[in-house]
């Protein structure tokens, strides 16, 4: 079951998909400093050229901006979003690529989906965790490690709170959201400190192994602890 702010939530990212990748090149971007973006994005890229292995999940893939570096370094790769037209888009760029053999695009929500246990070796959360409560982050975190084989590698990306981003945005809460042709939508978001993300890695009993903090962005990479 979907409350309201998570049904704007995904009807928002539904129809921003052919425009979503815009904000890695700059464009629409909530701090009006587009080469900060680009510069971030560029970096992100790189880091990530280096990760996965085995079969990787990416939860909420969005476009699969991301995949073209990384998907080398895996055997299967398995793209999941809650929306139609961000997967359409996702399915596009596997044709593209040519690896429409080892990718299995999939429409619906990750906390809904059925996967069986400790199916994926890694995985790749992009942009996601800031649109998660405190409570579903639980959730979140507790199906991951579910899924997931033991010391299963995981690559964060979001949004870096930090004193340039205070100009623009408040920490958390419900935020306006603009597509380009006007369209308003109210969503949750929230952006993180480095130590918000250690603090959310301890809580979920992930270990911190690095954390990149550009402009805009950040990117850390973890292994999910045995308990
Ligand atoms: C900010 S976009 C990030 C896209 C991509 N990961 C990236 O880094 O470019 C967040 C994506 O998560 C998807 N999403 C949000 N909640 C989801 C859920 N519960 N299950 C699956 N996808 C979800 C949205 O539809 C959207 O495409």
């Amino acid at each position: 079951m979907h409350d309201e702010s998570q049904r704007e939530l995904f009807a928002y990212y539904n129809e921003r998909a052919q425009e979503y990748d815009d904000v890695y090149c700059g464009k629409g971007t909530a701090i009006p400093h587009q080469h900060l973006y680009k510069k971030d994005a560029a970096k992100i890229s790189n880091i990530i050229s280096s990760f996965g292995k085995g079969h990787i999940i990416d939860i909420g893939c969005g476009t699969g901006y991301w995949l073209p570096h990384y998907a080398r370094n895996c055997e299967k790769i398995t793209l999941i979003d809650v929306s139609e037209k961000m997967i359409a888009e996702c399915r596009n760029k596997c044709d593209k690529l040519g690896i429409t053999n080892k990718c299995h695009c999939v429409k619906g929500d990750f906390f809904e989906l059925d996967f069986k246990d400790h199916l994926f070796d890694s995985v790749l959360v992009g942009f996601l965790l800031s649109h998660l409560t405190q409570k579903t982050e639980k959730a979140f975190f507790e199906k991951l490690r579910r899924i997931t084989v033991t010391k299963a590698q995981v690559f964060f990306i979001d949004t870096l709170w930090n004193k340039l981003r205070q100009q623009y945005r408040k920490k958390e809460g419900i935020h306006e959201r603009f597509l380009n042709d006007g369209r308003k939508f109210r969503i949750y978001k929230r952006y993180f400190t480095k130590s918000d993300i250690h603090e959310i890695f301890k809580n979920n009993a992930l270990k911190l192994i690095s954390f990149s903090q550009g402009h805009v962005f950040f990117a850390a990479t973890g292994v999910i602890e045995e308990q």
